[in-house]
């Protein structure tokens, strides 16, 4: 990664930024009385994590525009790449203390942008230890974040062969038939791994293999995940990791977006299961 581009200078701003997201968490617990773009309740730290992001990111030279799930419309500040933010991914495991993560999408398009516009895309998860795993020109790669908010290489990020753990979003009564009988096989064949913050999710299938879901539903057939904010970076970091992603029917990165908010079914993880995924819906 050149480093002196506009794509690595937003990544090393996301990485600068992860600790002050990270370290100001506590006492932003609390839902504000207000509802974000999706309709979806805000807590305090979605703001705050939203605001520090789009200031830092804004501040970018060569960043021309910044949209969050957590906005209306996106912010123009001139010129340049679109960064696309969620700020704080799985932001209901904070009152559990559970996993949660950060993601980002850069495209050289104007937004709404399709994930074949996208140029790199990463996620911070703030696990245990806060890591970033950052696609760009091939196999992502995962970094350690310090405390002071600079990257160290870690490892490469390759989706191992053999499936492990799986992850399906939803309430069963919810799914429908042809989903459910997918997830059914899958279930007999791999371990459950999930944990509410599809960062976390993601992250266990990307380290174990397998497959992830927040599928389409009886009560929305366009599921929860947003396109633009979770599906399509999510989705060319799973396949630059040598997996697939899809929507039911085609590559997350092929779905042509109609808004910026509009959502999305999921599906990520081996190409197998992928591909069995789509057969049982078609
Ligand atoms: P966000 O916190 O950014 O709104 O995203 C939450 C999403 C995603 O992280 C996760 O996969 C899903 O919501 C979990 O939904 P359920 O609570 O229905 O399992
Ligand atoms: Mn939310
Ligand atoms: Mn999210
Ligand atoms: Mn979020």
């Amino acid at each position: 990664m050149g480093s002196d581009d506009a794509v690595t200078r937003v990544f090393d701003a996301v990485a600068a930024t992860a600790p002050e997201v990270r370290g100001n968490l506590a006492g932003r617990r609390s839902y504000l009385d207000a509802e974000n773009p999706s309709g979806e309740s805000v807590l305090d730290a979605d703001v705050y994590a939203d605001d520090l992001l789009e200031e830092r990111l804004t501040a970018v030279d060569g960043v021309g525009a910044y949209a969050s799930e957590e906005r209306e419309d996106v912010v123009e500040v001139g010129e340049g790449l679109s960064v696309t933010c969620d700020p704080l991914d799985g932001s209901s495991n904070l009152k559990p203390n559970n996993t949660m993560g950060t993601i980002v999408g850069v495209y050289d398009a104007p937004l709404p942008a399709a994930g074949r516009d996208l140029v790199a895309a990463a996620f911070v998860l703030y696990g245990p230890i806060t890591t970033m795993a950052v696609a760009r020109d091939g196999t992502p790669t995962e970094y350690l974040v310090t405390g002071d908010g600079t990257r160290e290489e870690l490892r490469d990020v390759e989706l191992p062969d053999d499936p492990v753990v799986y992850g399906f979003g939803g309430r069963v009564p919810d799914w429908p038939a042809d989903f459910e009988s997918y997830a059914r096989e899958v279930e007999s064949e791999l371990k459950l791994r999930y944990g509410g913050a599809m960062i976390g999710d993601v992250n266990q299938v990307l380290t174990y293999g397998g497959v992830f879901a927040y599928p389409a539903l009886e009560s929305n057939p366009n599921g929860k995940l947003r396109l633009q904010f979770e599906g399509t970076p999510i989705g060319y970091i799973v396949e630059a990791a040598g997996g697939a992603s899809s929507d039911g029917e085609r590559s997350l990165l092929d779905v042509e977006p109609t808004e910026l908010h509009q959502r999305t079914p999921v599906y990520v993880g081996n190409r197998e299961f992928v591909d069995r995924l789509e057969a049982a819906l078609a």
